[in-house]
């Protein structure tokens, strides 16, 4: 690999933003105020009427995420002032926050700066705590200054190794305030951003078993965290039937990745657990059903679920909720060859139960139900996974937002609790038993897909649902949420999709 990846680093400050040196001030503007803000307002007259000018010129209209540059001329310490939209006062939510905190960082590495003074934290309204803004922002700047290039050459483009972010306020109560949601976000923060890159590396650098040396590293450096690895023997051993037949036709063996973080303190400890499962198919080729060569490089990103729990492990271990929480990611490479499993296999999963494989390409729910098996076992309370399942789910709900389905009400709320803080959107969809009707087989327990392709998502779902008995399950279908993304986060490949949404549910679980 030619280059590391950019180094972000946010702290806080208690001054006045005028009067921090840096190479960009980033402050907020609001679409209907008519006026500038306070902030906004100081900086017009440091700057001898540039604000005002600029808001008269009517380009920058302060939508949620619109920017605009002023160079401030040796006026004030920062070079220039970055007005970064937040649309409506009213409608403001801590989503808009990170959205507008990301693309001032993304302007700042595009402009190949070192240094950022934040100030889109001054004169926002009472309902969004401190706390939470400091975390959006926070979670917003790193997001924003990621990018994939550790493959490029590094003189291409000149990029600096780093970029240094401080988000200030004149009040010093305020910053402290702020300072716990900044540490939240400095954890989840870089764990997206180590997912991304997990993500974003192709087949032939990642596979299932160097997937499972990266989990046993992330393991390695907390205390709270052991790594488990399944090796082929090993599942053999367990009738892990689902994972061996999907690696079957590969070079690179399957695995069967178990992180488990364990609390401190007998109380948490007396809590059942609960488990994050992810689907980690290293590259989908669809098997002896291929796909289509058109676009099949996409298919690097089939791991994306079991990435997002591994980054989710990773922040939840440094967040220390008072609960056991497993991180379960089967992984496989799915690959046509004569050793491959062919359309038509009958296969006996971990649970007893048999399939019958009527196409190689529906692999994802096979390596998932071995391992929603595993965690049932392990007397988990609720299981939750996430996976890039369906191609279904993307004609159904497009690529901004996750189908959610399960079995349970309260795990349903608070999965979309934990979409609506985190910005990691889902939509709930239903699972219901006209659905499992569908997957039956006439000589298996069950099929591997439905009798038509009407409501794929779903009866992808009702496969999963078979094999979680009476343990509360929810599963997230987010296939369209890390393909099809080049370029929309100022990086190209994956954003990170789920660390944040897993790692807000598991930190509030109930
Ligand atoms: N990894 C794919 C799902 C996928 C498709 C993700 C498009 C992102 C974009 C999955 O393994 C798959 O191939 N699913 C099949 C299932 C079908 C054979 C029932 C699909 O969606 O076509
Ligand atoms: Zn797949
Ligand atoms: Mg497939």
């Amino acid at each position: 690999m030619a280059r590391k990846i950019i180094s972000t680093t946010v702290k806080t400050k208690a001054a006045a933003p005028v009067s921090v040196k840096s190479d960009i001030l980033a402050i907020g503007v609001f679409s209907d105020e008519g006026k500038p803000g306070k902030l906004a307002g100081q900086i017009n007259k440091n700057l001898k009427g540039a604000v005002k000018k600029l808001l008269a010129l009517g380009d920058f209209k302060a939508k949620c995420g619109s920017t605009a540059v002023i160079y401030t001329d040796g006026k004030i310490a920062p070079a220039r002032v970055l007005l970064v939209g937040l649309g409506q006062r009213k409608k403001l939510t801590s989503d808009c926050i990170r959205k507008a905190a990301s693309i001032a960082a993304n302007t700042a590495v595009t402009l190949k700066v070192a240094t950022i003074t934040v100030a889109l934290n001054q004169q926002l309204p009472a309902k969004i705590s401190p706390e939470t803004i400091g975390q959006a922002i926070t979670e917003g700047l790193y997001f924003g200054s990621y990018r994939y290039d550790e493959f490029l050459s590094a003189s291409k483009d000149n990029r600096l190794d780093s970029l240094k972010c401080t988000i200030v306020d004149d009040a010093p109560e305020k910053i402290k305030a702020m300072s716990k949601g900044v540490k939240a976000g400095t954890i989840i923060g870089k764990a997206q951003s180590y997912a991304r890159t997990i993500a974003n590396r192709p087949g032939n650098i990642i596979n299932p078993p160097k997937l499972a040396a990266q989990a046993r590293k992330v393991a390695k450096a907390d205390p709270s965290l052991t790594c488990k690895i399944f090796d082929e023997k090993a599942l053999i051993q367990m009738n892990a039937g689902g994972i061996l037949a999907v690696g079957a036709g590969s070079a690179s063996p399957p695995r069967m990745i178990v992180l488990k973080y364990t609390p401190k303190g007998a109380a948490a400890k007396a809590k059942k657990p609960i488990a994050l499962v992810g689907k980690a198919v290293t590259f989908d080729s669809g098997g002896i059903s291929i796909k289509p060569s058109a676009g099949m490089e996409e298919m690097k990103f089939d791991k994306s679920g079991g990435i997002a729990v591994l980054g989710a492990m990773k922040a939840i271990a440094a967040l220390k909720p008072a609960q056991t929480i497993y991180g379960i990611i089967p992984s496989a490479e799915n690959m046509p060859d004569g050793s491959a499993c062919r359309p038509g296999d009958i296969i006996t999963t971990m649970s007893g139960k048999t399939v019958e494989i009527k196409n190689t390409d529906a692999e994802g729910r096979l390596i998932l139900c071995d391992a929603i098996h595993y965690a049932t076992k392990q007397k988990c309370e609720a299981i939750v996974d996430i996976a890039t399942l369906t191609g279904a789910c993307v004609v159904a709900l497009g690529k901004y937002m996750a189908g959610l389905m399960g079995n349970d009400d309260n795990l349903i709320e608070q999965l979309k609790a934990a979409a609506k803080s985190s910005g990691d959107k889902v939509w709930h969809l239903p699972c219901t038993d006209e659905y499992s009707e569908d997957m039956k087989s006439g000589i298996a327990d069950i099929c591997n897909i439905g009798k038509t392709r009407w409501g794929g998502a779903i009866t992808a779902g009702a496969f999963l649902k078979a094999f979680v008995g009476e343990t509360k399950w929810a599963h997230i279908d987010m296939a369209g949420m890390d393909m099809f993304s080049s370029k929309k986060h100022g990086s190209e490949g994956s954003p990170g999709y789920g660390v944040r949404l897993l790692t807000a549910f598991a930190i509030n679980y109930k």
